[in-house]
């Protein structure tokens, strides 16, 4: 076992979410007075969501998808993306120094983060019982190949 929790996707998937916990608070506690921080804060902690919620939709729900035991988890996986992009959304067109620019960040980290525990106890849970040791090594590299991958994309945009 030694050297498979580096890339077991549980532990990959687990350890992001532990640092969005923190980026999420970080830009709670910007404030209107400083709108260059409160904005730079913002953009990095939604392009790191991004990177990570689309890589779990092209390397982990798919196979989820495949397995009767996993499905059910990788759908709702699914709706909690779509509803946190809606609401990243309104953020980002909401001005940085509107009253309404921390209700509406508020919000938004309170699906994200209700998504990102709900996650855990469903997917990650159902994942570790169903898929065996070796394919959980697997689906971790090929998680952080499709992350690579995708911030190559945005670059190129
Ligand atoms: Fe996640
Ligand atoms: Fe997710």
């Amino acid at each position: 076992m030694a050297g498979r929790a580096d890339t077991n996707i549980i532990d990959i998937i687990k350890e992001q979410h532990r640092e969005f916990r923190e980026l999420m608070d970080n830009v709670r506690d910007t404030t209107v007075d400083d709108p260059g921080e409160r904005l730079r804060m913002f953009k990095l902690t939604r392009s790191k969501l991004n990177s990570h919620g689309r890589a779990e939709e092209r390397v982990l729900f798919p196979r989820m998808e495949q397995d009767k035991r996993t499905r059910p988890a990788a759908l709702e996986a699914l709706e909690w993306h779509a509803a946190s992009s809606n609401v990243m959304k309104g953020v980002a067109g909401t001005p940085l120094e509107s009253e309404l620019w921390l209700p509406k960040w508020l919000v938004a980290r309170g699906i994200i983060m209700t998504h990102l525990d709900a996650e855990e106890a469903r997917a990650l849970e159902r994942i570790r019982e169903a898929f065996s040791p070796d394919e959980l090594e697997r689906l971790g590299k090929e998680f952080l190949l499709a992350e690579e991958e995708i911030i190559e994309e945005r670059k190129g945009r």
